[in-house]
């Protein structure tokens, strides 16, 4: 067979391939080892020098051609195989289950006791993460120098003139928000704090408060108890145990805390299940409150004898932990899926 007739037979078999099996058939029977090229190619050294110079640059070049056309109908059957997978559709073929997302048990924590405070008549005000050292302290009746800055061991910004920190309680929005605004109201305001302390079980550096504040004229340590005892009541149900200690924070007078104990339950795994202290549970303080001190209304622009009021700071991640039974505020923040999974 000459080479031309070799070509044409091989480019009209190539022409017919339809698929990888018939592309493979070609690929043997042309351009293998045992292939109808190279049986030529072997054949040349039988013929005179003269005419193995002539034909061997012709077969190679015929090899070429050959190769290049097969490269091209090879990927062309791969995309007419990719499409073909891709498009088909079998309906009766099992779903693929795609991972949800879901809210972190802070978020969780932090909107159902939205939920109940906003049942209660409280409105929603936000703050910010960066706060003046007016607003964290001075207004709150604690001036420079005053013992009790110690107790919220704050990150202070490198800022000149003005002292800026990473807000160390949502106290500030108190002022910020009776500066604008005219009692009677009621407000909560959530945030992130930031304090400069050692991490344990039940501290972080980095952790949620709630800042509660309800001012009108004639309200009483009762009002507070009774909108603490209800909240309490709504997101722990009827038997939850609470105390209330007194305690000093310069902004309120009197001040106190408010300490919990949740029922003790058997231990559903190692992080869940067994509340803070073991299973006979434990006194956790979950928040800090009081009546507005008058230097607060004063501070605001209020005439201290005409208001009457109670503000509450609670911590956002203590009642986390007691409402699903987490012994450690640390798996809050350690991305560990196999904790936030349970969730
Ligand atoms: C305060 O920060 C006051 N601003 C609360 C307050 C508001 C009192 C209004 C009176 C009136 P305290 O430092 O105790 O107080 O913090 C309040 C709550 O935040 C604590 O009871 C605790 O639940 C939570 N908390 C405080 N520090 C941490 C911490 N490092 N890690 C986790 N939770 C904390």
């Amino acid at each position: 067979m000459n080479i031309k007739e070799l070509k044409d037979k091989a480019f009209k078999e190539l022409a017919n391939v339809k698929n990888s099996a018939d592309l493979e058939n070609f690929k043997n029977k042309y351009l293998s080892r045992n292939g109808e090229i190279s049986s030529i190619l072997r054949s040349l050294k039988d013929l005179p020098i003269n005419e193995r110079k002539k034909i061997g640059p012709e077969v190679n070049q015929l090899r070429v051609e050959i190769q290049g056309a097969f490269e091209n109908k090879r990927k062309n059957i791969q995309t007419t195989n990719y499409k073909l997978q891709t498009t088909q559709l079998d309906i009766t073929a099992p779903g693929i289950k795609i991972p949800h997302g879901h809210l972190h048990p802070i978020t969780l924590t932090l909107r159902k006791i939205e939920e109940i405070f906003q049942s209660m008549g409280f409105k929603i005000i936000e703050g910010f993460d960066i706060e003046t050292e007016y607003y964290s302290f001075d207004a709150l009746n604690i001036p420079q120098n005053h013992p009790a800055r110690d107790a919220w061991n704050t990150f202070w910004l490198k800022t000149k003139p003005e002292k800026l920190v990473l807000r160390p309680h949502t106290s500030p929005m108190q002022i910020r928000f009776m500066e604008k605004n005219n009692p009677p109201f009621r407000i909560i305001v959530p945030g992130r704090c930031f304090r400069y302390e050692a991490t344990d079980a039940s501290h972080s550096h980095t952790f949620y408060q709630l800042e509660g504040l309800m001012v009108d004229r004639h309200i009483s340590i009762a009002n507070f108890k009774a909108v603490i005892e209800q909240f309490l009541k709504k997101l722990f149900g009827e038997d939850v145990k609470m105390r209330m200690r007194p305690s000093y924070y310069p902004f309120v007078e009197p001040g106190f805390d408010i300490e919990m104990k949740y029922p003790a339950s058997p231990p559903a795994s190692p992080n869940r299940g067994e509340s803070l202290g073991g299973s006979s549970g434990k006194w956790l303080e979950i928040m800090g409150a009081g009546m507005v001190h008058p230097n607060v209304f004063k501070y605001s622009g209020y005439v201290p004898d005409e208001w009457q009021g109670f503000a509450f700071g609670i911590g956002i991640d203590r009642i986390a932990m007691l409402k699903y039974k987490i012994n450690d505020i640390r798996l809050l923040y350690s991305n560990d899926l196999k904790f936030l999974n349970q969730f």
